[in-house]
């Protein structure tokens, strides 16, 4: 008997016992679903229990206005009967816990600051797709909170940089799915990005470079010069506008490799003293800054002073990855640091770095955080450890009492292909799709179950490369960084492919009116035997509302393909494997690139 590869199935029994409306990503903890619905038209009242919430009052508002065109009414008051949406601050509700109850008269969310924020994101993705005269709100009771405290995202604007209105059209996103923490990648070889006035020539030659080899293509050079950075007025604002988000932001100064772009301002902080120009391609830099220099460290506390004041972030990341030792092998200030400081060899220099580093951090009241090759040459007290070298790291760094984010490369990498290489955009490397990141699970079974406490969460990282424009940002980033959100906010116990697939193809659909460029997921195929024999393929549409069109004989399915309607009857006899060949429209209009399934052997 022929057995088809079954991508993923999507349950129609979930679909039975979850009804069509609650399509919540990431899943809360409970949801019951009740009799009735309400419903939210032009008469309906905000409520705020306390004035401190009329910006909550005010991003409900926002959202009615952009996606309904409708404007509501907000008042101080726990007085209305019915017809009222209120927001009611508890605080003896811990941190990020909220409670949502909806019945015919009323919607009511409580919680602490954070809480009521995240209760609004639930009730926003339960608002229909589409404009209507009334919305209707099933009733239901929800009580949730997250699984891990920390949930991120990081964007490396270093190697691209992306304006301001952009970072915080990708804040926005990632608060509607809960993500709580923007780690942002701030100085890379390729461009440094963050104003620092005592060192004007960080951002007048750091920030910018001449062109950019392998840009968008294996063997394109483009002349385009690329640059920019963020003043720190600039700085101060995104901050703002994440934290009132609920988003902290975590900035990184990449040190003590990464680093081009220091030294080409700089020079005098690296071995060789250069001259040195702003990275033009990809790859790991042997110039780095010199860790024999006491100089050196004076610039950089005076660089984090400066940041300390635009971040009140209490961890601060600084990077620690990729730094060769080629340079400091040669560097007579590094060899003398080594002797001085009775290290063994370049890799203790490197600890010695971080831990020196680190120290000041501490003196000012924060934490260091960096990726994983801080612990090369012994780990400082009281660091975290970010694990992108697969889970080792993390897993070590746990096992000794240090906390730390999972972030491996080989489930987190959202800038990695999420599909195959041929039907995608250039890229990276890497195999990474979109089930493969949901079903990551960071609690490792390696790690002793009275260390798991120490994994503070799960960051997903966009490493820009090759992503040089704000739409191929989202283009790589969704729908994976809603699969990092689940995994960060649910519970394992319900966890489910096909189930968070068919909840995001109703929140791809609203993300598609709103004109976000998500990667349009696979189609699933499931099988199914009718009496006689018959394959029976139902092809799932990852978008709800959209439609498949297909092929069965290598052609184009753009232009040859038949609208999918109905399950395919296939009789196999004689048949090697079957090649469909799809597209997907959404109901925007948007159209996938061309995919192959191969059913079959
Ligand atoms: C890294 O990917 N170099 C942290
Ligand atoms: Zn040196």
């Amino acid at each position: 008997m022929r057995k088809f590869v079954v991508t993923a199935c999507i349950s129609l029994l979930m679909t039975q016992l979850f009804p069509q409306q609650v399509n919540l990503v990431p899943m809360p903890e409970t949801v019951v679903v009740e009799e009735g619905v309400f419903g939210l038209n032009r008469k309906t009242a905000i409520e705020i229990s306390d004035k401190s919430l009329e910006a909550l009052a005010g991003f409900l508002n926002d959202y009615l206005r952009e996606q309904y065109d409708l404007q509501l009414t907000t008042k101080v008051s726990t007085k209305g009967k019915s017809g009222i949406i209120r927001f009611m601050l508890d605080k003896r509700m811990e941190g990020e816990t909220y409670h949502l109850d909806i019945d015919p008269h009323s919607v009511i969310i409580k919680g602490g600051k954070a809480g009521l924020f995240y209760g609004l994101q639930t009730l926003l993705q339960l608002m229909p797709a589409e404009r209507g005269e009334k919305l209707l709100l099933p009733g239901m009771s929800i009580v949730d909170k997250p699984r891990f405290g920390y949930r991120g995202a990081m964007l490396d604007v270093g190697r691209y940089f992306f304006r301001p209105d952009e970072v915080k059209r990708f804040i926005d996103l990632m608060a509607h799915y809960k993500l709580n923490i923007l780690h942002w990648h701030l100085t890379e070889d390729a461009g440094w990005r963050i104003e620092i006035k005592k060192y004007p020539l960080l951002t007048e030659i750091g920030a910018w470079r001449r062109g950019t080899q392998s840009s968008r293509a294996e063997d394109a050079f483009d002349r385009l010069p690329h640059g920019g950075f963020y003043t720190q007025s600039q700085i101060r604002d995104i901050v703002s506008y994440a934290m009132q988000r609920n988003i902290t932001v975590i900035p990184e100064i990449d040190m003590p490799g990464h680093t081009l772009s220091v030294l080409a301002a700089y020079p005098e902080y690296s071995c060789t003293g250069g001259p040195f120009k702003v990275l033009e391609q990809w790859g790991i830099q042997k110039d780095v800054m010199c860790a024999g220099n006491e100089q050196t460290y004076h610039f950089i506390e005076n660089v984090l002073d400066e940041l300390l004041e635009l971040f009140p972030s209490e961890i601060i990341h600084i990077g620690g990855d990729e730094a060769p030792k080629d340079r400091w092998k040669a560097c007579s200030k590094c060899q003398e640091k080594i002797r001085q400081e009775g290290l063994k060899d370049e890799h203790e220099l490197q600890s010695y770095f971080v831990k020196r580093v680190g120290a000041y951090l501490q003196s000012k009241g924060r934490r260091m955080i960096g990726w994983d090759e801080i612990m090369e040459g012994g780990l400082a007290e009281n660091a975290m450890v970010m694990s992108w070298r697969g889970e080792k790291g993390g897993i070590e760094a746990v096992n000794m009492h240090h906390q730390v984010v999972m972030a491996p490369n080989n489930f987190m990498y959202l800038d990695y292909y999420q599909g195959k290489p041929e039907e995608e955009p250039f890229n990276i490397g890497g195999n990474l799709p979109l089930a493969k990141v949901y079903n990551y699970e960071p609690l490792s079974e390696k790690i002793d179950p009275a260390n798991r406490k120490y994994v503070v969460g799960v960051q997903g990282n966009l490493w820009m490369e090759f992503i040089h424009s704000y739409s191929k940002l989202e283009y790589m980033a969704f729908p994976r960084l809603l699969a990092v959100a689940e995994i960060g906010w649910s519970g394992k116990e319900k966890k489910d492919f096909a189930d968070f697939s068919a909840r995001i193809s109703h929140d791809l659909n609203k993300l598609d009116r709103r004109g976000v460029n998500f990667r349009i997921p696979d189609v699933a195929v499931t099988d199914e035997k009718d009496e006689h024999g018959n394959h029976l393929l139902h092809l799932h549409c990852p978008v709800a509302d959209g439609s498949i069109y297909y092929t069965l004989d290598g052609k184009d399915p753009l232009q040859y393909g038949t609208l999918y309607s109905s399950p395919l009857k296939i009789n196999l006899a004689g048949m090697d494997s079957l090649k469909l060949l799809y597209i997907v429209r959404t109901k925007q209009g948007r159209v996938s690139g061309t995919r192959l399934l191969s059913l079959g052997k």
